[in-house]
This record gives structure tokens, C-alpha cells and sequence, in this order.
């Protein structure tokens, strides 16, 4: 079923237009060549009304993405972090997953890019549990997959590019039409990357690994939470070139991400993680990482944005 609705408003370049009137012409440069820049993050029901999570880091990312490739926002970082306020607020969502998009526009037809206008556009809808509501207690089944992620100096890893999710939808299809919820690409020296839409940690002996940004991973957003409860918890935290097979013999492992918040991995290429059990430090840190997405917890890091007209209407 679709999750969206047609009475739904789209922010697009600065005015609410509705759901349905949100096209795009077939010539759009990023139909051909794949030229746009996304986020995903959530905005959660917490204790003292609606918040969005972290929205002033993604939105940090989003700039420098298209930084990266040289896509000029005509917007400040100030005025698009209060359009993705409004946009969550006139659609009156308690609870949304929200998808800011940049990406070139209709003009000409032609790799090169500079002749098309970059376009901004801001989505809400509801969006479940991203790998399954049983996955957080559970765990999903993985496969390490046959594609790597991409190689240093080809596509900049650092860059959320909708281009780079043609390598995510190969690990994905890959992994699903095999059975397993999801898959874990290396990269093309053979170290553990992450998976087609979430970062991956690996704990053993009570000290957590993740691969580092020069292994070719996003830099995500959950994944600095994950560190930063980590050290909260006296967690040692090790940014480390993983070999694949210390995920076969890890006491844990664990995925991070905003859609996939932090889910346990229950086995990898059929061998067990923790006997198929969810380990205490994924639990411990999930717990912790709830109760700040609830507002359970004092907002130490400023990571929750309320919205109070949502709140008091
Ligand atoms: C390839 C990839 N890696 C990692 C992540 C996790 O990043 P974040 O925690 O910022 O959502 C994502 C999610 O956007 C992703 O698509």
C-alpha cells in the first residue's frame, strides 16, 4: 500500500504546493544523469510533543553534499532547517520520516550539468520500522554481497547522492531475492563497508568497532549518536579497518541509521550473532538511543527540535 497522500503539501522551491501537482518534466537532468542530493531523518512523537532528530546535522550533510557537487542551495542552512519545520508542521504529521531533496532541473539535455537549475524540494509521509517491526528485537538476516561500495576518487562516499543508490539497490535486490533482510557490501579493498542503507558496528570483547570514513562509508548521522552514547557508557569506540570475517566470529553486530535506527544483526551468511540473540551493548545503546529520540532524557546534545505550534494547536 502506498504510504503517501494526495493531501499532502510538498515544500518546493521556497511555497507549499500539493502532493500531486509535485512533477517533474521527463527532460529533468536528474531523470538521465542522476543528479540529486538527499536526506532522510525522523521526526518522533516524544514526551513533550513532536521533535524532529537531528535535523541540523542532516541538513549540514545536505549542504555539504551538494558542496561536493557544486550545487549552489539558494537558500540558507538557517532558512531550509525552518522550511523542513513548516513543511512537518502544515501537514500536521506527529510522527513522519522527512526526505529534503535537491537536484537539477529542467533546462538542457547533456551531462554537463551547469545549465540546469538546481531545484529544493521537502517531503513528509509516515514510514514504519524500516527493516520490520520485529527487527529491533530480533535482528535481521544479512549477506556480505557479491557488489562492492564504490571506490575511493569514483563517487565521493561522503555525498548522500541519489547516484549512489544504484550500488544500494544492487546490494538490496541481491539480499532480498536471496531471503535476507539486507546486505553488507565491502569495499573494493575487501574491508567491511556498510550495509545498502545503514552504517554497521561490530563489537568484540566489549569494545565497539565501525569502519572509518577512508573504508568508503556515508558518514552517518545515527552513527555519531551510536558513538557518542557509546563514550556516554564508557563504551570503548575504535574507527577501524574491519576484515570480513571478524563479523562471522563478533560476540555483536549492529546496524545504525535513520531509517534503520539501530538494529541488531542476527546472523551474516547464515552464521549466527550471539546465538541469534540481540546483545546487551545493541540493547543497552538502543535504550539509551530511545529515550533521547523520546525525550526521556535532558537534550544534552540539542538534537531534538520541538515543534511547538504542532504542539499547541
Ligand atoms: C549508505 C548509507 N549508509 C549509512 C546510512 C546511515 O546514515 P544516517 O544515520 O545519517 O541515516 C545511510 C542512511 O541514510 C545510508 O544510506
Amino acid at each position: 500500500m502506498s504510504p503517501f497522500n494526495e493531501n499532502f503539501k510538498v515544500w518546493r522551491n521556497g511555497k507549499f504546493i500539493p502532493w500531486g501537482e509535485a512533477n517533474l518534466h521527463i527532460a529533468s537532468h536528474v531523470v538521465h544523469y542522476g543528479s540529486s542530493i538527499f536526506e532522510g531523518f525522523r521526526a518522533y512523537g516524544t514526551t513533550k510533543g513532536t521533535a524532529i532528530f537531528r535535523m541540523q546535522a542532516h541538513i549540514k550533510r545536505l549542504y555539504n553534499s551538494c558542496k561536493i557537487y557544486r550545487m549552489e542551495i539558494p537558500y540558507s542552512q538557517e532558512q531550509f532547517n525552518q522550511a523542513v519545520i513548516d513543511t512537518v508542521e502544515i501537514n500536521s504529521l506527529n510522527e513522519c520520516y522527512v526526505r529534503p531533496i535537491v537536484f537539477r532541473g529542467y533546462g538542457t539535455l547533456g551531462v554537463d550539468p551547469f545549465p540546469n537549475p538546481v531545484e529544493c524540494a521537502i517531503l513528509v509521509w509516515e514510514w514504519g520500522k524500516y527493516l520490520g517491526e520485529d527487527a529491533l528485537v530480533n535482528g535481521v538476516d544479512v549477506r556480505i554481497s557479491s557488489w562492492n561500495r564504490m571506490a575511493p576518487n569514483t563517487f565521493p562516499a561522503l555525498a548522500k547522492a541519489g547516484a549512489n543508490y544504484m550500488n544500494s539497490q544492487l546490494i538490496k535486490m541481491e539480499a532480498k531475492l536471496e531471503g535476507y533482510k539486507e546486505g553488507i557490501a565491502l569495499n573494493v579493498d575487501g574491508y567491511v563497508c556498510e550495509g545498502s542503507g545503514e552504517n554497521v558496528f561490530v563489537v568484540q570483547d566489549g569494545v565497539i568497532y565501525t569502519p572509518p570514513l577512508s573504508s568508503m562509508i556515508l558518514p552517518g548521522i545515527t552513527r555519531d549518536c551510536v558513538m557518542k552514547l557509546a563514550n556516554e557508557n564508557d563504551f570503548p569506540v575504535i574507527e577501524r579497518v574491519i576484515p570480513r570475517e571478524m563479523l562471522y566470529i563478533a560476540d555483536e553486530v549492529f546496524f545504525s541509521g535513520s531509517a534503520a535506527e539501530i538494529t541488531p544483526v542476527r546472523s551474516i551468511d547464515k552464521i549466527e550473532v550471539n546465538k541469534g540473540k540481540r546483545g546487551a551493548i545493541t540493547q543497552k545503546l538502543q535504550d539509551d538511543f530511545f529515550a533521547y529520540i523520546r525525550g526521556e532524557r535532558a537534550d544534552t546534545y540539542n538534537w531534538l527540535t520541538y515543534l511547538y505550534s504542532l504542539n499547541n494547536s
